[in-house]
């Protein structure tokens, strides 16, 4: 079995759980939910429903009618964005940001919306002040990642949430890489647009994800079609979450996600973040001595999310990938991870980085191996 470093990608393997679910659900239970009034139709509305109650309750989100289920993050950040702004909005954002954000951001600023960015640090940090400068009056919204995805920074989001509460900036959270590891309570932290995968650190399945939008913000639906109600009306429904969810729902990927969240509930939140920071602790200090190699982002664990990226010198790093793979059953990923924007606020353009991101089922010893195999290919390239 290979060792599986990428969970910063896609989270693998996946909670027995969460493999029972999406097969007890494809076996018995997959009717169209909210589409009839039979039994099978109904069954698998309440699965929804339950998936929808479960990821409320553990995102501190106290009206579970404010999801909207999506395929992924990047289709709720897509709904959110170009749900809230319109041309004349100006908008500000990260230096940090996956392409998720940066290339809906720039359909919107060739579209008329102002689009302003404000640069990190060399560790991939944003100062809450520099945001505060920023967001001059007639800012919309500010979006940004709590952690990022090159370099595992963590940021300050709930110090900056509250303040553009106070000054009437809507706030949006990309949660892509801490959803799942680190608490996040979208109503206490003045969360307005929470973005979520269900398939990194929620443990469940591609193909899963949800948008969260605060009470009282009604956004433009991204699509418009059936919603199983007020069928004889040719207007998209205001009431949420029908708004914005058109189509038949992913009701197989969402027991699977419900299981995730509740896998992630019955282990403890801070177990999980425990582990991956015992892990993360683990790679940075057995890279930190390694001659030639250089790590990025923050050295200490605590403001450190999952993924841990470090560049070698004189060494490409997709060949460095190549050979983790090939040589020792190591999966990780190299290259720009879809955020050149990071790179260059870092200073890893164009090549990027090797990205190690482990998850709540790798072991000590996974990464001892992988420790071992980084050193045996660098000492054998010099
Ligand atoms: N955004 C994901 C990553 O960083 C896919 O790998």
């Amino acid at each position: 079995m290979p060792i599986y470093l990428d969970n910063a990608a896609t989270s693998f393997p996946k909670p027995s759980q969460v493999i029972e679910a999406v097969e007890g659900t494809l076996r018995q239970n997959a009717a169209n939910p909210g589409r009839g009034g039979h039994q099978l139709s109904l069954q698998a509305g309440r699965l929804v429903m339950e998936c929808r109650e479960t990821v409320a309750r553990f995102f501190g989100i106290s009206d579970e009618t404010r999801i909207a289920f999506t395929a992924n993050a990047t289709e709720a950040i897509n709904l959110g964005l170009f749900g809230v702004l319109q041309p004349g909005d100006r908008v500000v954002t990260t230096s940090m940001e996956h392409n998720a954000v940066v290339r809906p951001l720039r359909e919107l600023s060739d579209r008329g919306v102002e689009v302003v960015r404000v640069m990190a640090d060399s560790i991939g940090f944003v100062s809450p002040d520099s945001i505060r400068q920023a967001c001059l009056s007639g800012t919309r919204l500010l979006i940004m990642n709590h952690c990022s995805n090159v370099t595992g920074t963590l940021q300050a989001i709930d110090e900056i949430g509250p303040w553009c509460r106070q000054q009437g900036i809507l706030f949006m959270v990309d949660a892509a890489q801490s959803a799942g590891v680190f608490p996040i309570h979208a109503e206490d932290m003045a969360i307005d647009l929470l973005a979520v995968p269900g398939h990194k650190s929620l443990l469940g399945p591609t193909g899963t994800g949800f948008l969260y939008v605060r009470k009282g913000l009604e956004l433009r639906p991204l699509l418009y079609g059936g919603t199983g109600n007020f069928s004889q009306s040719a207007i998209q429904p205001t009431e949420m979450p029908e708004r914005l969810e058109s189509g038949t729902l992913n009701t197989i990927g969402l027991a699977g996600l419900k299981a995730g969240v509740e896998f992630i509930e019955s282990v403890g939140l801070d177990s999980v973040r425990a582990h991956e920071q015992k892990l993360l602790s683990q790679l940075i200090e057995g890279l930190s001595d390694v001659a030639g190699l250089s790590l990025n982002g923050p050295l200490d664990s605590i403001r450190h999310g999952g993924a841990l990226s470090f560049n070698v010198r004189n060494m490409d790093p997709s060949m460095l990938g190549f050979r983790l793979d090939h040589e020792y059953g190591i999966c990780c990923r190299v290259g720009l991870h879809c955020a050149p924007e990071a790179h260059d606020t870092i200073g890893t353009l164009p090549e990027g980085t090797v990205r190690l991101s482990p998850g709540y089922f790798n072991s000590a010893d996974d990464i001892e191996k992988t420790l071992i195999a980084i050193r045996a290919i660098i000492a054998s390239e010099r």
